[in-house]
């Protein structure tokens, strides 16, 4: 199966990887034969979502709050710097959407700030295709970073 995955080989950036779909979504890029580095900051995901990723050496994670522009750009743009990317998943959003209506801050620091940074480092690392998942969305399919 990872032999005729288009995707074998790739190194993605997934977001949000140690959520609900941004785990299933490792587990399943490391059965085709990506590696994946991965950026939480755990507000909503989980050790345990990403158990499994873990004993994969071709996952490793960066823990680091993707809404704080300071920390992606000073701290995760170098730390990548040197490793080719062939594309970025972006699952880091508020999934909690009653907090966003009771505190539209949520949404813009959790879904908002996160898209918005997360184009700005994939700007900086020449990373060409985007995937997101809709309430997180920056562009409807796999596109081209303006
Ligand atoms: N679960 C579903 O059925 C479903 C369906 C459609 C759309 N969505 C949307 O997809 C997105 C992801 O959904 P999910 O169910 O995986 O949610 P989730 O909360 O399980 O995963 C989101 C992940 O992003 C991380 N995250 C949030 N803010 C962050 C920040 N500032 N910095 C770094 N990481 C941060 C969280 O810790 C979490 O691990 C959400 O926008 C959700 O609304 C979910």
């Amino acid at each position: 199966m990872s032999a005729s995955s288009p995707l074998a080989g790739k190194t993605i950036l997934l977001t949000g990887a140690a959520g609900f779909i941004g785990s299933q979504l490792a587990d399943h890029l490391l059965t085709l034969g990506c590696t994946v580095i991965g950026v939480d900051n755990f507000s909503r995901g989980t050790e345990a979502n990403i158990a499994a990723a873990r004993r994969n050496p071709r996952f490793s994670l960066h823990t680091l709050d993707l809404a704080d522009e300071s920390a992606v750009l000073d701290t995760l743009l170098p730390a990548l710097r040197s490793t080719p990317i062939d594309e970025a998943w972006h699952m880091a959003a508020n999934s909690d959407i009653p907090a966003g209506v009771r505190d539209p801050r949520v949404d813009h620091r959790n879904t908002f700030l996160t898209t918005f940074n997360t184009l700005l480092l994939l700007q900086q690392l020449n990373i060409p295709a985007c995937c997101a998942n809709p309430p997180a969305r920056c562009s409807p399919s796999p596109t081209t970073v303006p």
